[in-house]
């Protein structure tokens, strides 16, 4: 076995260290909306990312498990639209899972995980290399929303972007047009975009997926508080908030919030919130798309879909677009 092949030089490392803000200014600002409401990359601290994790798994949850699925009985169509020796960017790559589905497959020439957490994206890159010690890897991060430079250093073969989960539908429409636009940009006329997106489907389908019962993602909500106290000297009691998840049919959209149970009032940062009884604070949204929805999203953006798959529930999609011609 030669499994030091791997580490010897195979991963490599970028840090761009990327700026989140200390989140006390924004978070205030939302706070002081008609409607409050906070900026759900918030939700992912250590507790955080733990809960989501488990959310992937719930039974109710059918997302993950779904689109896994989907890649897994299709990755030689996948494979076939990505062509060989691809530069393969994965915005948000976390700990790199669903990938490992596809890399036997698609065998790009370089892979490219770009993540807003140091440590976690340096440790996942290193466990990636040695499972996979042929794969060079260009762990980059960064916050993908400020540019790509580091691109250019790169091989300069077809470049596709993964960009898995249904990450694009916590982005309101104009904000996922624009984020589209620029993956168009990077990716350029011999370029790819692979993409998961939930679908539009049944309300309680859908309620369900964000309302287990064993409250997962209840906690999930609710740790927003907990961080808010943290970062901004608040006294956000969870015991008198309540998770609240519906889907708005017109938006095509579910909704999270916060609800406050009492009329209360809460320290923040040196002031006081006023909360009346049944207010929320709305923490995230995610937008479902039917087929034609999200080639009218992909149109307005300039991209068109090559092909598109199912399961058989028509519960999740996953799209390979181009650039339109
Ligand atoms: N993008 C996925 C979705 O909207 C995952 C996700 C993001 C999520 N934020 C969430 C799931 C909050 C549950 C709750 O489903």
């Amino acid at each position: 076995m030669n499994k030091s092949l791997g580490t010897i030089s195979r991963v490599s490392f970028r840090d761009e260290h990327p700026d989140l803000g200390d989140g006390r200014a924004e978070i205030l600002a939302g706070l002081a909306l008609p409607q409050k409401r906070v900026n759900p990359k918030w939700f992912y601290d250590q507790r955080g990312s733990e809960l989501f994790d488990q959310i992937t798994r719930l039974p109710e949850y059918y997302p993950t498990r779904t689109e896994t699925a989907i890649i897994n009985e299709n990755r030689a169509a996948i494979a076939a639209n990505c062509g060989d020796d691809s530069v393969f960017i994965e915005p948000g790559s976390g700990s790199s899972e669903k990938v490992r589905i596809l890399l036997d497959a698609v065998r790009p020439a370089v892979y490219v995980p770009v993540d807003i957490s140091a440590d976690f994206l340096q440790q996942s890159a290193r466990t990636l290399g040695d499972e996979y010690p042929w794969l060079d890897i260009f762990a980059v991060c960064a916050d993908f929303n400020a540019g790509w430079d580091f691109l250019d250093e790169l091989p300069s073969s077809r470049r596709v972007v993964f960009y898995p989960g249904s990450t694009i539908g916590n982005l309101d429409p104009a904000m996922a047009q624009t984020f589209l636009r620029t993956i168009a940009t990077l990716v350029g006329k011999d370029g790819g975009v692979l993409i998961g997106v939930d679908t539009h489907k049944s309300t309680s389908r859908l309620e369900a997926a964000y309302n287990d019962k064993d409250g997962v993602t209840a906690r999930f909500n609710l740790n927003v508080l907990r961080r808010m106290n943290t970062l901004l000297d608040a006294d956000f009691d969870e015991t008198v908030f309540s998770h609240r998840a519906f889907y708005n049919e017109d938006l095509r959209r579910i909704e999270m919030h916060l609800v406050s149970d009492v009329a209360q009032q809460v320290d923040c940062a040196g002031t006081t919130l006023d909360f009346k009884a049944g207010e929320t604070i709305h923490t995230e949204c995610s937008y479902k798309y039917s087929l034609e929805d999200f080639a009218a999203l992909a149109a307005s953006a300039g991209l068109e879909i090559v092909e598109s798959w199912l399961d058989d529930e028509a519960l999740f999609s996953v799209h390979y677009l181009r650039c339109a011609a």
